[in-house]
């Protein structure tokens, strides 16, 4: 009845489109980790738009978006999305009533930009890569139980008094770690507190909103950002975002219990992308880099949040079913299919060489997974088709229907959706998971 929507490999999958369907079916669409790093593009009726923060579920009437506790949330970026969607007139109603946000999100602020650019830039630690939005830096004073929480963005005198502490440590780290200028205190208090008096209708208990939804057996839709192999526990680890972005990661996110979520989705595309730094098994950038050429272009392989090239490779199947694993899915939604048109053949990885020894499992450490041959499969390519011509898989080339029963019984659950193009209209929901 509640279905959880993840990134079944490195974020950037569609998830945003597959949300966005799934919608129309729920009440209620929350966002439960990670923060605006994401980047959920969506076409309807030939528009594009794209959402970093704003759950993908706004574009529909009458539907509540909940951006729960697990979120970091950076206000000034939440309300140009806000003001840009009423601006383009998408929105059915006044915004405070279609979006929530949780008091107990925790706040991104300019000094956690900065210290994300500074991680990046000027530290000999390792870079990841990141998308500079200040996600790391948010988690990290969560964590250290340094944040600033939305709610606390409504209470000045608390404000101040948070505002003052973070920000006397993080000047240390300026100016005597990284040797950049320090920040001040009163125009971020400032700006705190008009941001907090325009989001106070925003505010609330998401996890109470929950709670009282499932309660009345109202569909909830759970929709995750990044994708698994991005997760900060499971993923390519130091290679990976912020916070637990696996379907896990939706019960805490949101302040849900066991139970909340009936089905877990992963969404893979029909080849692989990664952006950033860290381990890519299956990369072909520099072994087949023509043919990562064209899959970028016709893919648009582009970050929606970022602009950067994402790095291509083929289907890691091996990667899939640890996916598959993790994350609990139930079914998956293959994105993409229709970039691989006219292809002779296909790739897709079936195991990994390390070290001369074959092995079936996504090794845990990224050292590891750096070294790493894999094994391909290769399957017979699909021709040109018509993607707005498809009614059905039977309409579909049998070389992708063969590749396709290939993915389904290599990591064991059914593909439930197949996307055949950007548009709403170009997809095949073959169950729906919202009636499993
Ligand atoms: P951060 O989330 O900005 O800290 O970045 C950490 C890693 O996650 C980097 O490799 C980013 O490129 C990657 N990342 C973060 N958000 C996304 C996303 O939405 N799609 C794909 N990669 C992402």
């Amino acid at each position: 009845m509640n279905v959880v929507i993840v990134g079944a490999q490195w974020g950037d999958e569609g998830k945003g489109k597959v949300v966005d369907l799934y919608s129309s079916k729920a009440e209620y669409i929350v966002r439960y980790q990670g923060g605006n790093n994401a980047g959920h593009t969506l076409v309807v009726n030939g528009k594009k738009t794209v959402l970093h923060l704003i759950p993908s579920g706004i574009l529909h009437p009458g539907k509540i978006c909940l951006i729960a506790n697990g979120v970091v949330f950076d206000p000034t970026v939440f309300f140009q999305e806000v003001d840009s969607l009423v601006a383009s007139d998408a929105l059915h109603g006044p915004a405070h009533e279609a979006i929530r946000v949780s008091d107990r999100a925790h706040v991104i602020l300019p000094y956690h930009r900065m210290l994300d650019k500074c991680r990046e830039e000027k530290t000999s630690q390792t870079k990841i890569g990141t998308t500079v939005r200040g996600i790391g830096p948010a988690y990290e004073d969560k964590v250290t139980r340094r944040g600033i929480r939305v709610g606390d963005l409504l209470r000045p005198e608390i404000l101040k008094l948070k505002l003052t502490q973070a920000v006397e440590e993080k000047n240390c780290l300026f100016e005597h770690h990284f040797g950049t200028p320090k920040v001040e205190l009163a125009p971020i208090y400032e700006e705190c507190l008009k941001l907090g008096e325009r989001l106070k209708p925003f505010v609330a208990d998401v996890s109470q909103i929950l709670i009282q939804a499932l309660k009345h057996k109202r569909p909830v839709l759970f929709e995750g950002a990044q994708g698994t192999l991005l997760d900060i526990d499971h993923g390519t680890y130091p290679f990976v975002t912020s916070s637990n972005t696996v379907a896990g990661g939706a019960l805490t996110g949101s302040g849900v219990g066991l139970g909340a979520a009936t089905q877990a989705i992963g969404i893979t595309k029909a080849y692989t992308t990664r952006v950033g730094v860290g381990p890519f098994p299956t990369e072909i950038e520099v072994t087949e880099k023509e043919t990562a050429e064209k899959i970028r272009k016709i893919g648009a392989e582009f970050g929606a949040t970022t602009g950067r090239a994402r790095r291509v490779g083929w289907l890691d199947l091996v990667a899939l079913k640890y996916a598959v694993e993790v994350n609990g899915l139930t079914g998956l939604a293959l994105t993409k299919a229709d970039v691989l048109r006219g292809f002779d053949f296909v790739k897709v990885c079936t195991a990994y060489s390390l070290g001369g020894t074959t092995i079936y499992e996504m090794p845990s450490r990224s050292e590891d997974l750096a070294r790493i041959e894999p094994f391909y499969e290769v399957l017979p390519g699909w021709h040109e088709y018509d993607t707005n011509s498809v009614q059905g898989v039977e309409d579909l080339p049998v070389e992708l229907q063969t590749y396709m029963k290939f993915i389904e019984n290599f990591v064991g659950i059914p593909i439930i959706l197949l996307s055949t193009g950007p548009g709403r209209e170009e997809t095949l929901q073959l169950q729906d998971p919202f009636s499993l």
